[in-house]
């Protein structure tokens, strides 16, 4: 009997301390791993749909809060409305309970700020046309698994939707972001929006002051002014000779996820590194990283980006979500009155100096002798990977960084 009781105590004091400060080695749940995983995939086709896009920039997604919000279109969602969700995450299988509970478990592993040092916060909103009245079942498990709040905006009082949707942004990101709309260009549907902030934490942080000004060639013609930290150390760093580009692995805070860049070695369109990038690319990339010293200079810079997706979702495979005369969202207004006219999915990403502070006896062995450079002036592809779930939490590419174009030094 005491025994028994004592097992009890001891039982409920871990299951207490797990609730209140996730673990850091919790193991992840099944169907939360199948999703990293299809969330994984899912980034590169959403990417290369994207890429298609002429006069796109710089791109930043992240691929799990894209899932996410998938997942809660499977939730307000009936019929084809919602297994078509379940196809594009290749979850056809997985039961709607466990992808909601999947894919909340994934996304609070992954941001959780203190097992990950980290900053990243997230707030997602779905908007609604006045006339819509929101269910209660859908309002609690949207907020419950997808960390979604509620609102009816006039979609028809353009202008005021939009310094509505931009004042939410600003004020969720402490003023990081600003403006993620100019125009609304439908007015009788549902509006996701996802607002991020990310600051990568290094492993081993840049010294603040070896920053200077330096020139990136956003094409050949064309050079703007930004910030460029740098600093040596040991890095997992590959050159594909073949292939004519190199990779680097940054390891951040608590060396949970690592910042991945692809560079090609010359400036020129990123199209051809593109058309290779794939998950098993990747992978194969990942295997041949090697540790080595290297001397690397990135922008310091922040970007900000703000992409509509509801038409790549669309070509990937949403179709009835994002149709008028077909969508089914009535499990989140009681009625087939509302279909999704757009995923509106902004980040801003600071790259800065701050991380971890250098173990500085490094420098008095000959461990970081003869670096190889990588220096980061031209346009080049970036992942941030998680190391625990596989999952991607930020996929993207910095093209034309902020700058004042530079004048041709001939
Ligand atoms: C959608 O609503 C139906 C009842 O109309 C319910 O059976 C089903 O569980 C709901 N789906 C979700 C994901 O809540
Ligand atoms: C990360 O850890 C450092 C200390 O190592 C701390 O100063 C910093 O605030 C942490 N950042 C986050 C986002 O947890
Ligand atoms: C931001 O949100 C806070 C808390 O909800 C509110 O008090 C404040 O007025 C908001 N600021 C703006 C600019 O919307
Ligand atoms: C929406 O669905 C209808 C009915 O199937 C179809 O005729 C129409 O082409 C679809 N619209 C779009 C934009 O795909």
């Amino acid at each position: 009997m005491w025994m028994t009781s004592l097992v009890a105590l001891v039982l409920l004091a871990t299951s207490a301390s797990a609730a209140t400060s996730a673990s850091p080695d919790k193991v992840l749940s099944n169907h939360a791993t199948i999703l990293a995983d299809n969330s994984a995939k899912l980034a590169f086709s959403l990417y290369q749909n994207m890429a298609k896009e002429k006069n796109l920039e710089n791109i930043l997604i992240s691929p799990v809060v894209v899932a996410s919000s998938l997942g809660l279109v499977a939730l307000g969602g009936k019929a084809s409305t919602a297994s078509q969700v379940k196809k594009i995450l290749n979850a056809a299988k997985v039961k709607d309970e466990q992808l909601h509970s999947g894919l909340a478990e994934l996304l609070s592993e992954v941001s959780n700020q203190k097992t990950r040092n980290v900053t990243w916060k997230i707030s997602n909103r779905l908007y609604g046309p006045s006339s819509v009245t929101f269910v209660e079942d859908f309002v609690k498990s949207s907020k419950k698994h997808y960390n979604c709040d509620h609102s009816k905006i006039n979609f028809r009082d353009k202008k005021s939707a939009v310094k509505s949707i931009n004042e939410w942004v600003a004020n969720t990101t402490d003023g990081k972001l600003l403006e993620v709309t100019k125009d609304v260009d439908k007015t009788d549907g549902a509006m996701i929006i996802n607002a991020m902030f990310f600051k990568p934490h290094w492993d081993e942080q840049f010294h603040h002051k070896m920053v200077d000004n330096r020139g990136f060639m956003v094409s050949r013609g064309y050079t703007v002014s930004v910030q460029m930290m740098h600093r040596t150390g040991l890095y997992g760093f590959y050159e594909d000779k073949t292939n004519k580009l190199t990779i680097l692995s940054m390891p951040l805070a608590h060396k949970k996820s690592t910042v991945v860049i692809i560079m090609p070695q010359q400036v020129e369109l990123l199209e051809r590194l593109e058309k290779m990038l794939t998950k098993t690319q990747l992978d194969k990339w990942m295997g041949k990283l090697q540790q080595t010293p290297v001397a690397v200079s990135l922008p310091k810079v922040s970007m900000e980006v703000s992409h509509n997706l509801q038409k790549h979702l669309g070509e990937l495979g949403l179709t009835d979500a994002i149709n008028k005369s077909k969508a089914d969202l009535s499990n989140i207004s009681g009625k087939k009155d509302l279909y999704l006219s757009g995923v509106l999915h902004a980040s801003a990403m600071e790259w800065d100096t701050d991380g971890n502070k250098i173990d500085m006896s490094i420098f008095s062995t000959d461990q970081l002798k003869n670096p190889k450079l990588f220096y980061a002036d031209h346009p080049f592809i970036f992942l941030v990977k998680d190391q625990k779930t596989k999952c991607i939490l930020f996929l993207g590419r910095m093209v034309r960084p902020k700058g004042d174009k530079m004048r041709d030094e001939l």
